[in-house]
């Protein structure tokens, strides 16, 4: 069976006046359609870096990322653009919701990319908002909602083009507990009744403990792969041999 996605030996190297950096050393990980994972590490790790090149929005330096067993690197920049519109939903810590736009037009970007009819696109994208609770405020700018409103908008931009893998650098990290307990709710039943694959990064043992596997990573390394246990979730499990 191919993986969704599959890492090996990735390396980045970042350039500036100071020199190289080197973000990540070689990571191989490879993720099943299905699963609903944990990236955690401590800042500055790398775990967004991943996050950029599994979501295809940055290329490894070295080593190989395979996209249903596509070598990413094989693909033309044109492709690259439409996997990410329509095959993986992003959900960032900010939100990045556009201010200017109502949480319908929000949510029905994605869609513009992808060529939807209007008609179909708005009646989706409202149909979206109601399945986060939120259908009641589609003509609502951001900034009239609240950060867990705003996210739960972002949730439902990043399943609009139905989307295999959702990509979430630390969805609760702007939210209070309830909230952030809500929008993981809202990822786990699209894992759950959808089949969507979800990757998320988080440094809240919490939140990786209602995941099914944890990686963790450590200057650039991975050092645990495995099961949510307490030693792993708060950081003192090794790799096994
Ligand atoms: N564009 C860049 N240019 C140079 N160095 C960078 C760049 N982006 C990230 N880095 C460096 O790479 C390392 C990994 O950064 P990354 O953003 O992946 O960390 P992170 O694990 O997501 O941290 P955090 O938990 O704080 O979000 C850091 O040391 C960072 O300073
Ligand atoms: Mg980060």
């Amino acid at each position: 069976m191919t993986a969704l996605l599959a890492l090996d030996a990735v390396v980045k190297d970042y350039a500036s006046e100071a020199g190289t950096f080197r973000a990540l050393h070689g990571v191989t990980v490879s993720v099943e359609k299905g699963e609903f994972m944990a990236i955690m590490g401590p800042s500055g790790s790398g775990k967004s870096t991943l996050m950029n090149i599994i979501g295809c929005l940055d290329t490894p330096t070295d080593g190989h990322y395979r996209f249903e067993g596509t070598d990413t690197a094989t693909l033309s920049e044109g492709q690259l653009a439409r996997l990410r519109n329509d095959g993986i939903g992003f959900v960032f810590q900010q939100f990045n919701l556009l201010p200017r736009l109502s949480a319908l037009a929000n949510v029905a970007l994605p869609m513009v990319y992808s060529g939807v009819p209007r008609a179909e696109r708005e009646a989706r994208a409202q149909a979206l908002l109601a399945s986060v609770g939120l259908g009641d405020k589609p003509k609502s700018r951001p900034s009239q909602l609240s950060g867990g409103q705003q996210q739960r908008v972002a949730v439902a931009r990043s399943l609009a083009n139905n989307p295999e893998l959702l990509l979430a650098d630390e969805p609760t990290g702007a939210l209070d507990t309830k909230t952030g307990i809500e929008v993981l709710a809202l990822f786990r039943a699209l894992n759950e009744d959808k089949g969507v694959t979800v990757v998320i990064v988080t440094h809240d043992p919490e939140v990786a403990k209602a995941t099914n596997r944890v990686v963790r990573i450590q200057d650039g390394l991975v050092f645990y792969d495995g099961p949510p246990t307490d030693a792993a979730l708060f950081g003192h499990a090794e790799v096994a041999a």
